[in-house]
Order: structure tokens, then sequence, then C-alpha cells
């Protein structure tokens, strides 16, 4: 198959959000979709819980790739958890010399999270590894900014629809 550009996947990302479907139905269908990029060799969402004593922890959600062991992450820990509270998009083109990196695979050599907004707070995030170094140019970054965007964007319309009780 051959691999999409980015203009079409961006289309096919929007049409997808468009289907109304629950965000977690999102999630999967854009997980499934971004991994089809043989660079994209992880692809999952975190998503913010807060734990019983009231602190907030990312929790792993879909995702494509190997199993990883950090399937919980604390604000405070990880590249993952840097773009959670810096509420930016952390691009890191070499894993190994960022001192923040919590390994998912040894292969992994570069890493891009985007956070997902909900209602103007940073619900989740979107993070893709690549075994490629410096795999996450511009491009990189607006596919994965804008899927992050469509999953709020879905939370938020689903949101309002349980309120309506719709
Ligand atoms: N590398 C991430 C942890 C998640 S795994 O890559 C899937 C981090 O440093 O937060």
């Amino acid at each position: 198959m051959p691999i999409m550009n980015s203009e079409n996947l961006a289309a096919d990302l929007k049409a997808l959000a468009e289907s109304e479907i629950s965000p977690q139905t999102l999630m999967k269908a854009i997980v499934t979709k971004l991994s089809a990029n043989p660079k994209y060799n992880w692809v999952g969402f975190y998503m913010i819980e807060n734990e019983t004593s009231g602190e907030p922890i990312l929790v792993l959600g879909p995702y494509s790739g190997a199993p990883t062991p950090h399937t919980r992450i604390a604000l405070g820990q990880g590249i993952c958890g840097a773009a959670a509270s810096s509420g930016e998009t952390v691009v890191v083109d070499d894993v190994n010399s960022d001192p923040r990196y919590l390994a998912c695979s040894i292969e992994t050599r570069s890493e891009i999270v985007a956070p997902v907004y909900a209602g103007g707070r940073v619900v989740g995030e979107l993070d893709i590894d690549s075994h490629s170094h410096a795999a996450f140019g511009a491009e990189d970054q607006r596919i994965c900014e804008l899927a992050a965007r469509l999953v709020g964007k879905s939370i938020e319309a689903h949101a309002s629809k349980d309120r309506q009780g719709t």
C-alpha cells in the first residue's frame, strides 16, 4: 500500500472525526490509521485520570505497537508527563540523550507527544515513537496535533451530548 501523503491523511482523520463515533472508537481508529506509517512504530493515547489520592495520572488507552511497561505515568515523569504538564507538544530527536525519557522499547530512537485538550484543559495526549532518529518533522507534528485536537473535540461533543441526555 502506498504511504499516504499528509494532506490525504489529514482529510481522512477529519472524516473519521466527523462520523460521530465515541472518543474511544475515534482514538482506536486514529491509532490504526497512523500506525500504517512505517516510521511510526508505536502509536498510542494516554488519558488523564484522577487517582483516589486526587493526583492526576496518565493511563494508557488505545495503542498499537510493542506492549509498554509504562501503563500509568505520573505527570512529573517521562516525556509523556512533560507534554501533559506543560500543555505543549514535545518532540525528542534522540530519546537516549533526554534524561526524562522512559524507555518503552530499546529500538525507540525518537518520540513526539501532543497534548489533547478538552474544555480548555489537558485531558490526555497522543504519543508516537519511531525506531528512526529525528523521525518527526513539521508535517508529522501537524498530523499528530491534528489527531490530538480531533479527539479533544470529540470528547467535548460527547460531554455536551451527555449533559443534554441525548
Ligand atoms: N517514552 C515515554 C513513555 C511511554 S512509551 O514510550 C510508550 C516517556 O518517556 O514518557
